[in-house]
């Protein structure tokens, strides 16, 4: 089912209220996600972005309920990754030599993805396709989150179209973002951010400073994920340019893994510390293993601090929290306050190992953890309780 957005725009993607994961396996999307794709009929007919392609020939058939295939011009793929150009070789089946508009690095993952040789048009930032009275005005934006991303811009609809800068993957039947609640929108929005485009913040700001420079009206940002921004278009620009300047809350997040519960006391007693020395600060504990990963990520993301728990195995830390450190690394996070602890029966090596990874992954370590041998007595809990205590000393 096709929605009409405004004019001659249309909106022609898929909703999968179905997808729990995104990436494979990387991604949850508790809430589904949607695939836009748009239909632009002026005197010439564009087609920017398909569908992931296992929707490919749904995609096609209804595609064919709003248009002739054959009066498509042409396409725009802003972005080569899957979930957008899936479904371009079953179009392409039927339209075999209509030209694609991307970038040179969209051509290298398109040819890369599907081994065909279409009518690729490379476009850079400023080049202009023309579409009778309007046109479309391209764009680049490498590495947001791929090389070969771009938007471009609808002349007189003043619509962006921004791919998956300002989406979430949030399924909805009412796409626009004044038809939604607007507190799912945007813990999907933050957790989004979080998780994929923290990385690239210098590059988000740069980019946001860039297209507010070239001082075009937006009334409409029509991303590729999520809902269309119809009321308010930059309330989302003004949270990515705050997400983006190394966002925090007044909140300590601890994540620990632990075996036979030793190192979730310390947690917890920890906890017990932080909210003794200022109960103004949001305190979020995760076992780990018993939480996604994902929503712990969007919960570093808010932090100030983090304290990352695993008792000693094999002179080592759990697997778990290795990996989720990993994940912390290559999101370089940046200018936050971290410490570690940890319970162990003999070696006791787990707490200078964390920290040791948490300097790596880029956090600021403060002290050198706290260690409790076997289960925490009372002087241990003191200990743990005092060590929240400190840890919020030396973050405020
Ligand atoms: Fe939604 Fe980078 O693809």
């Amino acid at each position: 089912m096709n929605i009409h957005i405004k004019n001659n725009v249309y909106w022609v993607g898929k909703i999968d209220w179905e997808l729990r994961k995104f990436h494979g396996d990387e991604y949850s999307t508790h809430k589904g996600s949607t695939y836009n794709s748009y239909l632009i009929k002026e005197e010439k007919s564009v087609l920017i972005d398909t569908v992931w392609k296992p929707f490919a020939k749904e995609f096609v058939d209804n595609l064919r309920n709003e248009i002739d295939l054959k009066k498509i011009d042409c396409i725009i793929a802003n972005h080569a990754e899957v979930d957008h150009s899936g479904a371009l070789p079953e179009l392409m089946s039927h339209i075999p030599n209509i030209p694609i508009y991307c970038t040179a690095n969209g051509v290298k993952s398109l040819r890369g993805h599907y081994h065909k040789d279409w009518d690729f048009r490379v476009v850079k930032t400023g080049d202009k396709l023309n579409l009778g009275s309007k046109e479309l005005i391209f764009i680049e934006a490498p590495m947001l989150h791929w090389p070969d991303n771009m938007m471009c811009y609808l002349t007189a609809e003043n619509i962006l179209f921004s791919n998956d800068a300002f989406g979430q993957h949030y399924a909805s039947e009412y796409l626009f973002n004044d038809l939604v609640d607007q507190n799912e929108l945007f813990i999907e929005c933050m957790k989004y951010y979080a998780n994929i485009l923290t990385p690239f913040s210098s590059l988000v700001l740069k980019k946001i400073n860039e297209v507010l420079s070239f001082n075009l009206p937006v009334d409409h940002i029509c991303t590729s994920h999520g809902v269309i921004w119809r009321k308010d278009p930059t309330q989302i620009v003004n949270k990515y340019l705050e997400w983006a300047d190394n966002y925090k809350e007044n909140q300590i997040t601890i994540v620990y893994d632990t075996m036979w519960e030793s190192t979730r006391q310390m947690a917890e007693y920890i906890a017990h510390g932080i909210r003794q020395a200022d109960d103004t600060i949001n305190v979020k504990l995760y076992n780990l293993s018993k939480s996604d990963k994902n929503d712990v990520i969007l919960d570093i993301f808010k932090s100030n601090g983090i304290l990352i728990g695993s008792p000693t195995i094999n002179k080592g830390i759990l697997t778990s929290i290795a990996g989720f450190i990993e994940e912390m690394r290559g999101l370089n996070f940046k200018n936050k306050k971290a410490s570690s602890f940890g319970s162990y029966g003999w070696s006791g090596e787990s707490v200078k190992m964390l920290n040791e990874s948490l300097r790596h992954a880029g956090f600021v370590v403060i002290g050198e953890g706290i260690r409790v041998l076997w289960n925490p007595d009372h002087d241990a809990i003191s200990e743990c309780i005092e060590f929240g205590k400190n840890f919020v000393s030396n973050i405020n």
